[in-house]
């Protein structure tokens, strides 16, 4: 039998190129290898975004269409949306009783986040909510409902998939069972591309991020105006050049070369041209992606018959996992 993986996005935004390299590549690869579950985390997605569920709402299609634009398989990969799981919301709370509110708060993932979040959890984090705070849980429901072995993910996820761990050990040790496996991340490999504007990260609410669905004409008008320096040429250089050594990262990326080799291939030439091979590149790598999605966007109703079908697969999964959960805690009356 396949080892499972289970891994997934917040529908947040449609996925930008960050997303291409930084975990859509290793899923394709992982698809073969094992059986995989695609899970479209709306109910993450609003626990920072409670205050705008059309926006939720709006971009499970749309990271839908991203993912089968890409070209992941549903004929091998189950996508699904994480609240049409109710046992994932049960274990939740079954879980809560092994977290400690201490455990918790010292997240370094959730603090990061917290300390971005201002506008809604307050300066000093003096509004921050429950739900937050205790996504980390409800990540750990999500991975051990289907009883995943592996959980792709980039290093920030690290200390959800420690915490999963713990809870499964935690309860198997209370409950005296063995349910779930204690799952391993696998760690992207791919070096982390950051925003346009030299921010950290590539987001759709900073503005400064390349879509797989834009247009040519929104990809050069990016690139055109994407952070550079006082130079003319580009050097790759990412601790005193941060924003030209970002733009020489993708242009390796996109040809598969390290970013020393677009170096040497693009730093003789000024910023101007190099900009202009650059987004003239990206928006070829990314014609099969923008072109599959155009016909799936006519095909709606097929896309969302790919996340029923997931689902109905992830629920009988899932059922399995919370009976033997309520056997366990004495609760399957
Ligand atoms: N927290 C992840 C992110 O922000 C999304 C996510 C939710 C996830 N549930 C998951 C990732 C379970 C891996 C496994 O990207």
């Amino acid at each position: 039998m396949k080892k499972v993986s289970l891994t997934g996005d917040r529908p947040t935004g449609p996925l930008h190129i960050g997303h291409y390299f930084g975990s859509l590549v290793s899923r394709k690869e992982l698809e073969n290898e094992y059986e995989s579950f695609v899970m479209i985390a709306d109910v993450q997605a609003l626990t920072d975004h409670f205050k705008e569920p059309e926006k939720v709402r709006d971009n499970v299609m749309e990271v839908a269409l991203d993912y089968l634009a890409f070209g992941l398989d549903p004929q091998k990969t189950t996508f699904f949306i994480q609240s049409k799981i109710p046992q994932i919301a049960e274990l939740t709370v079954f879980f809560s009783n092994l977290v400690t509110i201490n455990t918790l708060k010292r997240n370094p993932t959730v603090k990061d986040e917290i300390t971005e979040k201002k506008d809604l959890f307050g300066a000093k984090g003096e509004k921050l909510t429950y739900g937050f705070l205790g996504y980390p849980v409800s990540q750990a429901a999500d991975i051990t409902i289907v009883r995943a072995d592996v959980v792709p993910v980039g290093q920030d996820q690290l200390p959800m998939i420690e915490l999963t761990r713990e809870i499964a050990e935690k309860f198997h040790r209370i409950y005296k069972t063995q349910i779930f496996p204690l799952p391993q991340a696998k760690l992207s490999q791919a070096p982390r591309i950051m925003g346009l504007d030299g921010n950290a990260k590539m987001s759709k609410s900073l503005n400064n991020a390349i879509f797989l669905k834009d247009s040519p004409e929104e990809i050069k008008e990016k690139i055109k105006t994407a952070k550079t320096d006082s130079f003319s040429t580009a050097s790759y250089d990412p601790k005193k050049r941060p924003e030209i050594s970002n733009l020489l990262l993708i242009y390796g990326l996109i040809h598969s070369i390290t970013p020393q080799e677009a170096a040497k291939e693009m730093g003789s030439v000024n910023y101007t041209s190099f900009k202009s091979k650059l987004a003239e590149d990206l928006i070829k790598f990314l014609e099969p992606v923008r072109e599959k999605r155009k016909g799936l966007e006519k095909k709606s109703a097929e896309v969302m018959n790919i996340l029923t079908e997931g689902t109905q697969k992830t629920l009988a999964r899932a059922e399995e996992t919370i009976n033997l959960v309520k056997k366990a805690m004495k609760i399957d009356y």
